[in-house]
């Protein structure tokens, strides 16, 4: 069998994401090594998830520099001893410079609480909601230079209820997240999805659409 791909997971926040790739590679359902978790933030409960699953962070706060591109350079000091072949933004709140990103190539993932190209940056949910949607919920995606603009390679959708709020929405599209996030990222790691040329590629065939799994 093939060695698993070793992953990095960059991190903000709660890290329920992260929560999601540590249960999946813990039940035998994810073939990935969890090399390390980095937080720009050193109050993020991620690391304490991190810690608890025995898996090594790194921490380093962006506002000990003064631009972006010298804290990602920073940033790719604190990954490169681990190797990673994967990246996986899980709730990690921060643009990435355009040397980080060619750093990497081809080998970030990003999660975003959207059907994307639909409501690119924050708010998604409450904007969601002001246009009357009748369908939401989140794309996993290549990282590229465009904020929220990469490749898509995975999309999980619901249906909006009646009289829902932003927090209940939220709630629920966090739930599929959780679902298709490790779903999204084994595929690359197996190599069954690729990112070649700027595009996406599933099963050896363009993928000018996302796969869409409905909830
Ligand atoms: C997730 O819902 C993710 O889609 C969003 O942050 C949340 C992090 O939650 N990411 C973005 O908005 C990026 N543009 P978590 O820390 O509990 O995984």
């Amino acid at each position: 069998m093939a060695k698993p791909c070793k992953t990095a997971i960059l991190i903000s926040g709660s890290g329920t994401n992260l929560q999601a790739f540590i249960d999946a590679v813990a039940s035998g359902g994810l073939s990935l090594e969890l090399a390390v978790v980095f937080s720009n933030n050193p109050q993020a409960f991620g690391l304490e998830r991190a810690e608890k699953a025995g898996i090594p962070t790194a921490c380093i706060p962006h506002t000990d520099y003064p631009d972006r591109a010298t804290f990602d350079r920073a940033l790719i000091g604190e990954l490169e001893p681990f190797a990673p072949e994967l990246l996986i933004l899980a709730g990690y709140m921060r643009i990435l410079s355009p040397d980080f990103v060619a750093h990497y190539s081809g080998r970030i993932l990003n999660i975003h609480p959207a059907l994307l190209p639909l409501y690119p940056g924050l708010n998604t949910h409450q904007r969601v909601l002001d246009a009357g949607d009748k369908w939401h919920g989140s794309t996993v995606h290549f990282v590229t230079e465009e904020l929220d603009g990469g490749p898509r390679i995975l999309q999980g959708r619901l249906e909006v209820q009646p009289g829902e709020t932003a927090e209940e929405l939220a709630r629920r599209v966090q739930a599929v997240e959780h679902r298709i996030y490790p779903e999204a990222a084994a595929w690359v790691g197996s190599g069954r999805a690729k990112f070649l040329n700027g595009q996406c590629w599933i099963d050896g065939k363009l993928a000018e659409e996302p796969v869409i799994f409905d909830y």
